[in-house]
């Protein structure tokens, strides 16, 4: 992906497997959320192919691929403002269920999963920070993805609401969903991915389980290189 004269992904190739978590990490600017966009449609590569269950997805509109089973949730929380939680995770299920009693019945069975069933009737609008990143997940579940792709789920939140959202993951992946998960807290992600993909300045220069990407000298120079410029800027979500 070329924004003018920048690769924002350059030479990108790897594979996801079917029911694994695979972990998308690399420091400020490497390119994440970019991959992201150009897998979900959000951004039509400049060159390349993107392939979902062997089937050529590049350049499909978003919808077309949520529909084959491809959601995304997104690093800035988007609910609908205006909505309550339980009016939000309908919205995703509409996708998949058209009568609106259906949706609502899916609609709380994830509101229960994800663990806002209390808040069903707030609005989108009243949540806290921890909250709408849930409510992000649940109404991506309302899709039903086979493919999950979450951008920093858990930016931003406590060590206690961390545990929680990683143990929402793992509930996701035990029903049967595959993951691929954008996300800067390492306690969080390491012990949970069962494979890692690193990204430095739009190149990939690193695959493998977390225990040898954690001792990669290419993967910790690019994390030192990231200390020496900038403190992590803090993304409003
Ligand atoms: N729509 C766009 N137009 C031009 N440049 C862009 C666009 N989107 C991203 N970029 C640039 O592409 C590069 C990669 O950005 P991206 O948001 O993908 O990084 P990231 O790895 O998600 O970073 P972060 O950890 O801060 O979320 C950055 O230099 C960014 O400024
Ligand atoms: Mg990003």
């Amino acid at each position: 992906m070329r924004f003018g004269g920048l690769l924002a992904n350059h030479d990108v190739t790897f594979d996801i497997y079917p029911g694994e978590i695979l972990g998308l990490i690399g420091p400020n600017g490497a390119g994440k959320t970019t991959l992201f966009n150009c897998i979900s449609g959000f951004l039509r590569p400049t060159e390349g192919t993107v392939l979902f269950k062997g089937e050529n997805i590049t350049g499909l509109k978003p919808h077309e691929i949520c529909h084959r089973g491809l959601v995304r949730t997104f690093q800035i929380t988007q609910p609908l403002r205006d909505m309550t939680v339980l009016e939000n995770v309908m919205v995703g299920a509409f996708v998949r269920y058209p009568q609106t009693h259906q949706a609502r019945e899916k609609a709380m069975e994830i509101l229960r999963l994800t663990g806002l069933w209390s808040k069903r009737n707030r609005m989108g609008s009243e949540l806290t920070i921890p909250d709408r990143k849930r409510l992000e997940i649940a109404r991506a579940l309302g899709a039903e993805p086979e493919l999950l792709i979450l951008d920093e789920a858990m930016a931003g939140l406590t060590p206690t609401e961390v545990q929680e959202a990683v143990e929402l993951v793992k509930t996701i992946q035990a029903q049967g969903t595959t993951l691929f998960i954008i996300e800067h807290v390492m306690e969080a992600i390491m012990p949970i991915a069962d494979r890692i993909v690193v990204l430095d300045a739009g190149r990939l220069i690193a695959e493998g389980p977390p225990s040898e990407i954690v001792q990669d000298e290419r993967v910790i120079q690019a994390y030192l290189g990231e200390g020496r410029h900038a403190h992590r800027k803090e993304h409003s979500s």
